[in-house]
């Protein structure tokens, strides 16, 4: 799809949990490889926003669509196989697994061959794992990983789970990436790293959505950034416009600040 052409919408999304309107008649449009952020203050309703598109909660309201077809409340599974891939702010990795195990499980391997195959073993089902192990060993290269193929996840420094739990949502071979909060946790060094990874995905044509508290790699990645107070769009704009914006430093930094 051409550059700039919306390739993915959220028109109106609201989710309400008892008593708790937790993201409030969102919209939000994703044109085809921008880096587009998502930021505002704690449970401002950003993870609440990834959960209902990505088929974890249903929306109360609104409707969500890829490429013009609506996807609204699809399940998890068919959201990812859309094309649709994220990461998770609590990071989920298989902690007796390997790194190499973590990535292919995102892969579904299997996914096409009768369940016969599978279990007799036919060159076919061995030809499609060496082909899927090929693949996440390049994924692992892609995050820095390399080395660590081996390594099981639970002797794994954070700074590299995070980097794992990119591999593992690049083995869905996605057309746009949702990152919730990639470099949370890390130190300096380490963020600045985690935001040329995801400079690389964007330069390879990844269409990227990020949530991220780090202002720093906020403003160095995105071209456009929507921000939320109380789930609630308060700015949308060029990162100039955002961190010049009153309303935003007021959400951010309380009344009288701005
Ligand atoms: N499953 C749930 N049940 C009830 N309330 C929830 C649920 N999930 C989230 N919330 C509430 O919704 C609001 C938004 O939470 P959410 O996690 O989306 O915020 P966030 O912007 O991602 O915050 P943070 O920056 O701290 O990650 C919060 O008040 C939170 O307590
Ligand atoms: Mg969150």
């Amino acid at each position: 799809m051409s550059e700039g052409a919306i390739v993915f919408e959220a028109r109106g999304v609201t989710k309400r949990f008892a008593g708790l309107t937790a993201v409030n008649g969102l919209d939000v449009a994703l044109r085809a490889r921008e880096v587009l952020g998502l930021i505002g203050p704690n449970g401002s309703g950003k993870t609440t926003f990834f959960n209902v598109v990505n088929g974890v909660y249903p929306v109360s309201a609104g409707e969500v669509r890829h490429r013009g077809e609506p996807i609204t409340d699809w399940a998890a599974h068919r959201v990812a196989a859309r094309g649709i891939a994220r990461t998770f702010q609590n990071t989920r990795v298989f902690a007796n697994a390997s790194a190499l195990e973590n990535v292919l499980v995102g892969s579904h391997i299997h996914a096409e061959l009768p369940l016969l195959q599978v279990i007799v073993g036919t060159r076919e089902a061995r030809r499609r794992e060496e082909a899927a192990r090929t693949a996440a060993l390049a994924h692992l290269e892609t995050v820095g990983l390399a080395g660590r193929a081996d390594e099981i996840a639970r002797n794994m420094p954070y700074g590299a789970i995070k980097r794992l739990e990119i591999a593992r949502a690049l083995s869905m071979n996605p057309e746009i990436l949702m990152l919730d909060e990639p470099a949370a946790g890390l130190n300096p060094r380490e963020a600045v790293a985690l935001m040329e990874l995801v400079q690389s995905l964007h330069a390879r044509g990844m269409t990227i959505l990020i949530i991220e508290h780090n202002m720093r790699v906020v403003m160095g990645l995105c071209q456009r950034i929507i921000v939320i107070d109380a789930g609630t769009k308060i700015a949308e704009g060029p990162p100039d416009a955002i961190r010049n914006d009153p309303r935003v430093r007021e959400a951010y930094l309380g009344k009288g600040a701005a």
